[in-house]
C-alpha cells in the first residue's frame, strides 16, 4: 500500500500468540516498558498490538467503539500516549465482519469510516483486520473500503490484512494494505511452523517494499518448541522477509529467547533494504536450501534440515544465484563468525536435527 509505511517487513510485539484473550492495559504497559529496558526497541521492534478483545461488546450511542471498562480503563488514548512517550507505536486490532473471531467485541464491518477515524484520533500507528463473522461478501470487496477509510482518516496507519489466505490475499493485497497473512493461525511446534513457512513461500514474488507476505506472529519464547527449533523458526521468517512480531512474554525472557530475538545479523537479512523474500531453492529429501539476494552484492542462505537424524547440506552457487565461478566469504550470523575458508561454487556445512544453518554470503571475486 502506497502509505509510505512498510518500507521493511514490520517489526513489533502481538499480544495473541501469548496472552490470547488475557491482555489488559497493565500487560501493555508493562511491555512497551519491557521493550525498551532490554533494548528490543532499538533493535527495530516498535509496534505494540493490541490483538482481539480490547472492547466492549456495545457501542455508545453514536455508535463509537468503547475500550473494555474491566481491561482497558483508562481508555486507548492514554495508553497511545503511554507508549509514544517511550518511542514506540501503538497497534491495535478490528475485524471486517460484524463480531471479531473471539465474538467479544463488534467488528468494524459498516462502520469503517466511523472506526477509521477513531483510531486515527486516539493517535494508533497500527491495524490488524480480521475476518470473521463477515457477510459472505469477498474480502476485496470489504477490506478495500477500510483501506480508504484509513486513507481519509489522515493518519498514517500500518494496515495488517488477516484475511488467512482464503482467496489469496497475497495477489490482491499488495494495493489494499502493508502486510496480508497468507495461511492459517500458527501452533507453537515445529511441524506447524514449517507447514506455513512452506506455504508462504509460494507467494515469494509478490512481496516488496510496502508489501509484506505475513506468515503469522512469531512463537519464539512460548515455550512449545525446542531452542534450535526456534532458531531456525527465526530464521525462516527473518529470509522470508516476514513481520518481526514477537508473540512471547517479552517482560519475562529467558536468555536463550533473548538470544534469538536480539540478533542483529539475522535481523539485518530481513530488514534489508532490497526486500526481496528467499525462496527455497533446493528440497532434497528433508534437507533444504533457502536463499534470496540482500543489497550490496550479498546473499542470505538458509541450510534447513527438517529431519530427525544430522545432515551434512550443500548450497550450490548455481541455485542460490551466485555466478559459478565466484570466490565467496560466508559469515554464519549465528556464530557471528566469517568463515575463513573461501567458497567456490558451493558451501556445505553439518546440520543438526531440526536446526538450520544460516549465512550471509559475498562474492569478492
Ligand atoms: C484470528 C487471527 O488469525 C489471529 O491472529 C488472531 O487475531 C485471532 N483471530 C483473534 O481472535
Amino acid at each position: 500500500l502506497a502509505n509510505g509505511l512498510g518500507l521493511t517487513p514490520q517489526m513489533g510485539w502481538n499480544s495473541w500468540n501469548h496472552f490470547n484473550c488475557k491482555v489488559d492495559e497493565k500487560v501493555i504497559k508493562e511491555t512497551a516498558d519491557a521493550l525498551v529496558s532490554t533494548g528490543l526497541a532499538k533493535l527495530g521492534y516498535i509496534y505494540v498490538n493490541i490483538d482481539d478483545c480490547w472492547a466492549e461488546m456495545h457501542r455508545d450511542a453514536k455508535g463509537n467503539l468503547l475500550p473494555k471498562n474491566s481491561t482497558f480503563p483508562s481508555g486507548i488514548k492514554a495508553l497511545v500516549d503511554y507508549v509514544h512517550s517511550k518511542g514506540l507505536k501503538l497497534g491495535i486490532y478490528s475485524d471486517a465482519g460484524q463480531f471479531t473471531c473471539s465474538k467479544t467485541m463488534p467488528g468494524s464491518l459498516g462502520h469503517e469510516e466511523q472506526d477509521a477515524k477513531t483510531f486515527a484520533s486516539w493517535g494508533i500507528d497500527y491495524l490488524k483486520y480480521d475476518n470473521c463473522y463477515n457477510d459472505g461478501t469477498k474480502p476485496t470487496v470489504r477490506y478495500p473500503i477500510m483501506t480508504r477509510a484509513l486513507t481519509k482518516a489522515g493518519r498514517p496507519i500500518f494496515f495488517s490484512l488477516c484475511e488467512w489466505g482464503d482467496l489469496h490475499p497475497a495477489l490482491w493485497g499488495f494495493k489494499v494494505g502493508n502486510s496480508w497473512r497468507t495461511t492459517n493461525d500458527i501452533s507453537d511446534n515445529w511441524n506447524s511452523m514449517l507447514s506455513i513457512i512452506d506455504l508462504n513461500e509460494e507467494y515469494a514474488d509478490l512481496a516488496r517494499p510496502g508489501g509484506w507476505n505475513d506468515p503469522d506472529m512469531l512463537e519464539v519464547g512460548n515455550g512449545g518448541m525446542k531452542n534450535n527449533e526456534y532458531i531456525a523458526h527465526f530464521s525462516l521468517w527473518a529470509i522470508s522477509k516476514a513481520p518481526l512480531l514477537l508473540g512471547c512474554d517479552v517482560r519475562n525472557l529467558t536468555k536463550e529467547t533473548f538470544n534469538i530475538i536480539s540478533n542483529q545479523e539475522v535481523i539485518a537479512v530481513n530488514q534489508d533494504s532490497l526486500g526481496i523474500q528467499a525462496k527455497k531453492v533446493r528440497m532434497e529429501g528433508n534437507s533444504e536450501i533457502w536463499a534470496g539476494p540482500l543489497s550490496g552484492n550479498k546473499v542470505a542462505l538458509v541450510l534447513l534440515n527438517r529431519a530427525t537424524v544430522p545432515h551434512s547440506i550443500t548450497g550450490n552457487w548455481d541455485d542460490i544465484g551466485i555466478p559459478e565461478n565466484s570466490a565467496v566469504k560466508a559469515r554464519d550470523v549465528w556464530e557471528h563468525k566469517t568463515l575463513e575458508t573461501i567458497f567456490v561454487g558451493n558451501l556445505t556445512a553439518n546440520v543438526e536435527p531440526h536446526s538450520c544453518k544460516m549465512f550471509v554470503l559475498k562474492p569478492i571475486a
